[in-house]
């Protein structure tokens, strides 16, 4: 690594001119190298979108192969469960693998995997092809039937891709859980689901380290209700000796019996489901987004053509975990049906060293590059030595999602990774959505740091007050979208009501059939039509662009013997965004010890994982509450954040607000 006095001297240079192109306001221009090769270049296409509309999604739908070619782009008669593309049939898996391999790419790379520890692992579209279909097979053999749900429990290892599309070919709907969440929320989703299949691992590694994961599926599986076959992958071999029980299978056995096996991509009905992604909502219990096949894969493919300008020759890099929305969309589905080389990597940024992903960008020679503002956040804070040590030259594109960027972080991304050369697209979007709502498209617009851009052609999203009514730019409001997009949510599984209420009451009008979605988020726009996405106005809080549910972190915290009452809200943190803050009233006779403080962490990561630690738990004998008894989380976030307090003349119990602030200010 360069020595820490050019790193802190090519620092302070690059902020002076920094701060006065922000000060400034200024805008960026995608370089015209990039416009000339862009997928997307005619200004044209939002009015086109808007003129064709919905006919114009034909072009999404362009971007996959059919079996039966569908009569109907939209029907909206049961609106607001929208169907897209009826009467057509396709199979994702085809998409994404067999018609690459008939069009003569079979020796292309189609998945490039790189392990913590440095090997590397390349499938071809046809080795990928051969796998699938083994695995197939084999979900067959163990009884896997068209619309039953698997469960997929897996980290960043290539048979999670693998399994994902062997679902996708036999018509069984997938339901990926993060590895990361702990074996309760595992046992939550498949309840949910009723799957009764598991294909997840032994373990895989963590900074050098081991990790057992099968303990943690077994430890899942127990509070499962109803009989479940496992499905494990040996990732650690020797290093991590495993015993299958009962009803459990190896992963290689079971792809080394079905070796050459030939198994034909089920046809599926375009609104057929393609897989099911738990994430946190407002209440404790999490939301099972249903996605489908046609218009779920259309979205997906347009818009990493349109956005991510992908192209089959590129070696493109989503650095996200395919456990989250992101990485369906953009590690899998999206780069995987256009053709393209999609990268995987297994571990941590910074292991062995800060300079990781800029090692992987160089030796693969990568073109796009997609990630979430708290990385960059990280990177900013380890010093431009660690990239300036690489040749990123090759890189084309870059991209963010999951939360705001800030101009500053934008900007160094620009600068450090992008050579200034690159444009930078803020996509913002939901697991919901599917794939990208808001965001420049790379080849046309004008780049505003900090700012997502305006809605993709054919998205009409608008910001509105209280009464649904559209505010003038420059005021915060609401995010909405008035239309609908093939991408969408179809529901969420087996709760129509939820779903109607979660996001289509706020501010639709049912007796005249107009139904608005409401992502739960603030935003405000500007003059020129570009959206800056706020956050979320619900109890969700993102921490390091994960979606988390404040109810869910209170529900574990309460169940840890002693404690009473718990209130969770994310308070401002400089590298994820934000971070949990939990305050906690004890029991009568129960004492804030160490102890105590130890067993809330640890009830929070059985519960739901490490990522909902909180950052800090601060022991209360009461929670500050309006006349009506309602907590006021507003001061409780304001507390969290360090910032001034706010209003506290409507509480009950106004000097608790002093107290607690003063704690957190000792801590
Ligand atoms: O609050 C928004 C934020 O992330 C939420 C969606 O989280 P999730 O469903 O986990 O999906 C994350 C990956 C798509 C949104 O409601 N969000 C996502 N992208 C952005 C964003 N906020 C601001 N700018 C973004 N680019």
């Amino acid at each position: 690594m360069p020595d820490e006095s050019s790193e802190r001297e090519s620092g302070d240079d690059t902020e002076s001119a920094l701060e006065a192109r922000l000060a400034a306001g200024e805008t960026y221009e995608p370089p015209a190298s990039f416009v000339e090769q862009a997928n997307v270049s005619d200004p044209g296409i939002y009015d086109d979108f808007e003129e064709n509309w919905p006919d114009c999604w034909e072009q999404a739908a362009d971007l996959v192969s059919w079996f039966d070619e569908y009569d109907t782009v939209l029907e909206d008669e049961d609106a607001p469960f929208y169907r897209w593309f009826t009467g057509g049939t396709l199979n994702a898996s085809y998409n994404c693998l067999d018609r690459h391999v008939e069009d003569g790419a079979k020796n292309r790379a189609a998945i490039k995997w790189e392990g913590e520890l440095g090997e590397t692992r390349t499938y071809t579209y046809g080795d990928l092809l051969n796998e699938v279909e083994a695995f197939a097979a084999a979900l067959q053999e163990l009884g896997v039937e068209e619309d039953d749900v698997v469960t997929l429990y897996m980290p960043m290892i290539p048979e999670l891709p693998i399994a994902m599309l062997a679902c996708a070919r036999i018509g069984a709907p997938h339901s990926v859980v993060f590895a990361g969440f702990s074996a309760d929320a595992l046992a939550t989703r498949m309840n949910a689901a009723e799957s009764e299949y598991l294909v997840t691992c032994d373990g895989y590694y963590r900074r050098g380290d081991p990790l057992n994961h099968k303990e943690k599926a077994d430890k899942g599986l127990r509070g499962v209700d109803h009989d479940v076959e496992t499905v494990v992958v040996d990732r650690l071999g020797d290093e991590l000796e495993h015993f299958l029980g009962a009803n459990a299978h190896d992963y290689d056995e079971l792809v080394s019996d079905h070796a050459g096996a030939s198994v034909e991509p089920v046809e599926r009905d375009a609104e057929d489901m393609l897989f099911l992604m738990y994430t946190s909502g407002t209440t404790g219990q999490p939301k099972g987004v249903k996605h489908t096949t046609g218009g779920y894969l259309s979205y997906a493919a347009w818009t990493s053509h349109a956005v991510l300008d992908v192209k089959p020759e590129d070696t493109y890099w989503c650095a996200a975990d395919i456990g989250w929305i992101t990485g369906h969309s953009y590690i899998v589905y999206g780069p995987l049906t256009l053709g393209t080389t999609t990268m995987m990597y297994e571990g941590t940024p910074d292991y062995p060293d800060k300079d990781r992903l800029w090692e992987l960008i160089e030796t693969n020679t990568v073109d796009i590059f997609y990630t979430a503002p708290t990385a960059i956040r990280a990177f900013m804070k380890w010093g431009t030595g660690y990239p300036d040590a690489h040749d990123l030259s090759s890189l084309r594109l870059l991209g963010t999602v999951g939360e705001p960027i800030n101009p500053r972080a934008w900007t160094w991304y620009y600068e450090h990774i992008g050579g200034e050369s690159c444009p930078v697209v803020d996509t913002w979007w939901q697991t919901e959505t599917g794939g990208m709502m808001i965001t420049t498209l790379p080849g046309i617009g004008e780049m505003k740091p900090g700012s997502a851009g305006p809605p993709l052609p054919g998205i009409d999203a608008k910001i509105v007050d209280a009464a649904g009514e559209e505010v003038g730019a420059g005021n915060a409001g609401y995010l909405t979208v008035q239309n609908p997009w093939p991408g969408m949510l179809r529901t969420l599984y087996n709760n129509d009501d939820r779903f109607l209420n979660e996001y289509w009451q706020e501010y639709s009008d049912p007796d005249a059939d107009e139904w608005v979605y409401f992502p739960e988020d603030g935003a405000k726009i500007d003059e020129d039509g570009s959206i800056t996405v706020l956050g979320r106005v619900d109890d969700v809080i993102n921490v390091s662009g994960h979606r988390l549910g404040t109810m869910e972190i209170e529900s574990a915290i309460v169940g840890v013997e002693g404690v009473a009452e718990a209130a969770v809200v994310g308070g401002d943190h400089e590298v994820k965004g934000q971070a949990v803050y939990a305050y906690v009233i004890l029991e009568d006779g129960q004492e804030a010890t160490d102890g105590m403080h130890d067993r809330i962490v640890e009830g929070v990561e059985d519960s739901i994982g490490p990522i909902a630690r909180p950052e800090e738990v601060l022991f209360t004998p009461e929670l500050p509450k309006t006349r009506s008894g309602k907590i006021m989380r507003r001061l409780l976030e304001d507390i969290a954040s360090g910032e001034e307090l706010g209003d506290t003349s409507t509480l009950r119990n106004p000097e608790i607000v002093e107290e607690i602030a003063d704690q957190v200010g000792e801590n």
